[in-house]
This record gives C-alpha cells, sequence and structure tokens, in this order.
C-alpha cells in the first residue's frame, strides 16, 4: 500500500507515526517532510498547496491513499481534484472545507442547524461592523472570515481594541481573509478539542483534548496555533460527550448533507465549555494542531482503516472509538519571536536515548540541513510525556521539553495547568 501525507508540521508527523503503526508494511510519501518525517517517509517536492501537480503526481505513482493535513490545501480542492484522478483521498471537499475557510459560511451553517455557539453578526461593512460593536460593547470577539493561520481572533476586553481589530482587519491585515468579519459574543469557559471522523453521516468521536492557544503561561498574550494540549480532559465526561455528539456533530452533519455538501475526513470541533453548555468557538475540516499530537498515541485503534473507508466513500459505525488507559501532555517548542518574526536555521540538539515509547517527539518547523537537524519554523516541535496519569504525563513532557536544545526556544511549562488545578482541587 502506497500512503501520501500532505503537509509536513507536527500534526503530519503524528499522522505519519500512527499510519506507520497501523501499517509497518506501507509506503510512505509525504510533501516536503520536516527533518522528523524525512527519515520515515520518501520525499515528494511539491508544496501542499500546489493541487494540480500533486494530483497529478499521485495518479502517476498509483497512491492507493491521500491523508491531507492542512486546511489551505482541502479548502484550495485537493481532494476533489485527487478523487477525481482516482486517488482515493482522506479529507473533505473545498465546499465542505468552507466550515473553516469561511467563518461566515460555518456561522450561517450553525444557525440553520440549530447548534449552540456564540451570537453573531458578520459584515463587509466598516461603519456597520464598528455600529455592531458600539451597540454590544465589549468582551467581544472580532474575527476575520477567512483563513489567517489561527491568528484572526481576536478577544477584545474593550471596545477600542474592538474597534482598532476591525480597522485593522478589514484594512488588510490578514488580506482577502479580513474582507468579511464575524463579530462575536465573548463566550466564558474552558476550550474543548473534539475530533470526529465522519463519512458525512455517522461519526466516530475521538479522545477529547484541551488546546493551549495563547504564547504565555497563565493563557496571556497573543493567540498562536497552539502552544501545547492534553488528553484525556476530566471534565469531558461520557455524558458531555454524548450530548456534543447529539446537538453539535450530528447536526452539523445534517445539515451539510442537506445542503449537498456532505462532509467527509476529519470534523474538528472547538468548543467553549460555558455554563449554558457546550458552544462551538469554531469548526475546523482537519486534525488539530498540536492536539493530534496527543490523541493518536492514545487511540487504541487503528486509524488507517476508518480513514480507508472515508476515502473510498464507505460508511463508518458511529459512537466513540475507545482510548488507551493513561494520559498524554504535548508541550510545543517555539522559535524565539514566535508568534511574531522568528529566526531560522538554529541547530538543535535532542539528547540521545530521549525518543522512548512513552517520550515521542514529533518535529513541526525543523529541517535536516548540511549540519543536521535545524529549526526552520515557529513551532518547531512537540514533546508528548505518555503515562498512567495526568501528573507523570505532563512532568515527561516538561522534562523533554527541557532537554531539547536551541537557541532561542521557548515553551509553556504550565500545559495542562487546568486539569493539574482540577486533580489537586
Ligand atoms: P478561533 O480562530 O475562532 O478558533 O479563535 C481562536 C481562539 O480565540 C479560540 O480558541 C478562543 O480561545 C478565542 N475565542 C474565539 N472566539 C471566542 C469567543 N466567542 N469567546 C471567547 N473566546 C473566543
Ligand atoms: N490547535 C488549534 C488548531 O489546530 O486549529
Amino acid at each position: 500500500m502506497r500512503i501520501l501525507i500532505v503537509g509536513n508540521g507536527g500534526r503530519e508527523h503524528a499522522l505519519l507515526w500512527k499510519l506507520r503503526k497501523d501499517l509497518p508494511s506501507a509506503t510512505f510519501f509525504a510533501t516536503r517532510p520536516n527533518g522528523g518525517m524525512a527519515p520515515l517517509c520518501q520525499s515528494v517536492d511539491l508544496a501542499p498547496t500546489d493541487t494540480i501537480a500533486l494530483a497529478g503526481w499521485a495518479a502517476s505513482q498509483r497512491i492507493d491513499l491521500a491523508v491531507i493535513g492542512p486546511e489551505a490545501p482541502l479548502a484550495g480542492g485537493m481532494v476533489d481534484r485527487l478523487i477525481r484522478s482516482g486517488v482515493p483521498a482522506f479529507g473533505p471537499s473545498a465546499a465542505a472545507a468552507k466550515i473553516e475557510s469561511s467563518k461566515a459560511y460555518s456561522k450561517r451553517l450553525m444557525t440553520d442547524a440549530g447548534v449552540p455557539t456564540a451570537g453573531f453578526g458578520v459584515f463587509e461593512d466598516l461603519a456597520e461592523a464598528k455600529a455592531f460593536i458600539e451597540e454590544h460593547g465589549a468582551p467581544i470577539v472580532v474575527k476575520a472570515s477567512g483563513l489567517a493561520a489561527g491568528k484572526g481572533a481576536v478577544v477584545c476586553m474593550d471596545v477600542d481594541s474592538a474597534l482598532e481589530s476591525v480597522d485593522s482587519m478589514m484594512g488588510g491585515a490578514f488580506g482577502a481573509a479580513g474582507s468579511t468579519v464575524v463579530v462575536e459574543e465573548f463566550m466564558e469557559g474552558e476550550e474543548l478539542s473534539v475530533f470526529a471522523l465522519t463519512d458525512g453521516v455517522n461519526a466516530q468521536l475521538l479522545l477529547p483534548s484541551q488546546d493551549h492557544k495563547r504564547i504565555g503561561e497563565g493563557d496571556q498574550g497573543p493567540n498562536t496555533g497552539g502552544m501545547g494540549a492534553y488528553g484525556p480532559v476530566s471534565l469531558a465526561t461520557d455524558d458531555l460527550l454524548t450530548s456534543i455528539a447529539d446537538t453539535v456533530i450530528k447536526p452539523t452533519l445534517e445539515q451539510m448533507a442537506s445542503e449537498d455538501t456532505p462532509f467527509r475526513g476529519l470534523l474538528y470541533a472547538g468548543l467553549m465549555l460555558t455554563p449554558e453548555g457546550p458552544k462551538v468557538v469554531e469548526f475546523n475540516c482537519r486534525f488539530g494542531d498540536p492536539e493530534t499530537q496527543v490523541v493518536l498515541p492514545l487511540m487504541a485503534t487503528n486509524l488507517l482503516d476508518p480513514m480507508m473507508t472515508i476515502a473510498e466513500g464507505g460508511s463508518l459505525d458511529g459512537g466513540a472509538l475507545p482510548s488507551l488507559p493513561g494520559a498524554a501532555v504535548t508541550t510545543v517548542l517555539a522559535s524565539d519571536g514566535y508568534p511574531g518574526s522568528y529566526p531560522k536555521g538554529k541547530a538543535i540538539t535532542i539528547p540521545s536515548g530521549l525518543e522512548q515509547d512513552d517520550l515521542l517527539v514529533f518535529h513541526a518547523g525543523t529541517k535536516l540541513g548540511d549540519n543536521g537537524l535545524e529549526t526552520s519554523g515557529g513551532r518547531v516541535m512537540a514533546v508528548t510525556g505518555i503515562a498512567s496519569s495526568f501528573q507523570e504525563a505532563q512532568a515527561r513532557s516538561k522534562a523533554g521539553a527541557e532537554a531539547i536544545e536551541f537557541e532561542g526556544k521557548q515553551f509553556r511549562r504550565d500545559i495542562g495547568w487546568r486539569e493539574a488545578a482540577r486533580q489537586d482541587g
């Protein structure tokens, strides 16, 4: 079997790691693999967003399964093209990927499906957006409707900063992604990431996890792509998961199917657990990063089979998938300056023997340079500790993060602090 992974971040390294475990005899390919993926697969020197060339390549190489990691190629129609080229592909069509690539679309969809989410307005006119902000007051959240690499949402604690955000977004700070903005009600609560493998009708829920979006400890500072994650989350009881499946996942899939844009692939619900129950912060059309780096190591079942079923247009059974006992915590190591600009090309040292069955290092912005492993991105790697308890997994991840060295390394030492407080209290 020949499997292509499109993408080269930490999530894709984790997908490669898991699929290799599921089927060691398969031949793996990846687009421009990072320094951790490169030894595990053959490199395809095409950009993930070069959908035409990639589909042609995959067809000519008789790829049996293409797994698309990031949102940009999905939104750009990668899966549509692969399928037209006769290559089974895991991921939604461009039309279904709009659930992530257009927040205006996803809010409309949720409204029509009756899915709980923050109250909102959608604006293409600056003056109208400002009037809405003035009318509703702070705190309030301003979001670019289009794709903005996880940085397009600004939580504003006062009206002036909300007005500034809308000025900057509609003024082109995120390019075309900000020409439409969503302004929405601020929701109070803890966040939860729920991944559902779906054939468009039935959904299999993976272990819920919690991301840490802010750069700084105690959830301070600007939003990032995600600085760490853990699972399981003790707040996410079986009852809560059932309610999320019934009030969020199912109606969303039904609505999309009824509009002739069924979602096949991995639907990621980013939720706020508010006092009134779970509400959707956003949907993503792909696995989360870094949540995947804790969810996949704890998956008790094979991932390849449901992916193949979905890619071939088959049907899944519904329900929650079993997880391994214990816990996983992942800590992201980032370059100095991230989420702003950062240097590249810093030499990375991973102590030999650090990587074990219970300490996994998933590379993101790394590459194998002439002098060995070096940094090549903002988020450099994610260090996942696995243990029988949350506390041990947290300590393992943190110790691994300390042990890896590169100039300017920054990471949060408090990943899982909410869970730690719950378990201590
Ligand atoms: P998004 O890009 O929509 O996922 O938003 C990024 C992050 O901003 C979320 O993970 C939340 O931490 C925060 N956020 C977004 N929308 C809201 C909201 N309505 N209320 C509170 N926080 C939010
Ligand atoms: N960890 C957040 C995301 O993948 O969008």
